[in-house]
């Protein structure tokens, strides 16, 4: 993060979605540095994530509650989803699954994140994909990944390197301070911009 602009992320208000892939740990260093640089965070995490990494880590980075399900019990006055992205001012999906981009690209909300994902279109989106280089490469995957940029989608694409899997290849997540700095950029380009249901305070 650049020091001149470090104040970009005070009274911002940041989705972070994190979907099962092994990256989801490196979300938890994410999450505390977005926090540190002055951004109010709020988590949502598939249930895949959450066999990864526990929604208490993020709670605790975060200091606001992580959500996790779609239909909490005892319900909540509005839905989650739609309250979220009421007050938010950007969505990340850090990492974001194979299965998260298909779901997304396919206009499907199943669960809290992609849900999330679809009430969230007229805010900046960042997406930083995570996989083995034989899903990154999939063509199914690929047009995922296209329909998303095409439809204003951000991507942050993964690095080639050494996969949790043992291969070699294109499929590692960005690295955190890269993800940073494209949320960073991404804030400054958009600050000021009218959204079409504007945030609320
Ligand atoms: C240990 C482990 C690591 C995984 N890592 C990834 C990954 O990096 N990227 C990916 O797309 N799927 C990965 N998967 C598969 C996803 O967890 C699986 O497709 C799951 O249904 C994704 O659910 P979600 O998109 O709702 O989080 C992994 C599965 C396991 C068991």
């Amino acid at each position: 993060m650049s020091n001149e602009s470090s104040n970009s992320f005070e009274n911002v208000s940041i989705i972070v979605g994190v979907s099962g892939s092994i990256a989801a740990y490196k979300a938890a260093d994410l999450v505390s540095k977005l926090k540190q640089a002055g951004a109010d965070v709020h988590v949502v995490m598939t249930r895949a994530a959450q066999e990864l990494v526990g929604p208490m880590t993020f709670h605790s980075l975060s200091m606001n509650a992580v959500h996790t399900d779609l239909f909490p019990e005892g319900g909540s006055d509005k839905p989650y989803h739609i309250d979220l992205v009421d007050h938010a001012d950007l969505m990340l999906i850090a990492p974001a699954t194979a299965n998260v981009i298909g779901k997304i690209a396919a206009g499907i909300g199943d669960e809290i994140l992609s849900t999330t994902a679809l009430a969230a279109y007229d805010m900046p989106m960042i997406f930083a994909p995570a996989m083995n280089v034989r899903m990154y490469q999939n063509p199914l995957v690929r047009r995922n990944i296209k329909t998303l940029e095409d439809s204003g989608f951000i991507q942050v694409e993964p690095e080639e390197g050494y996969l949790a899997c043992g291969y070699i290849g294109k499929g590692r997540m960005a690295a955190v301070e890269t993800i940073l700095a494209v949320v960073e950029r991404t804030l400054i380009e958009t600050k000021g911009l009218e959204r079409r249901y504007p945030k609320l305070h």
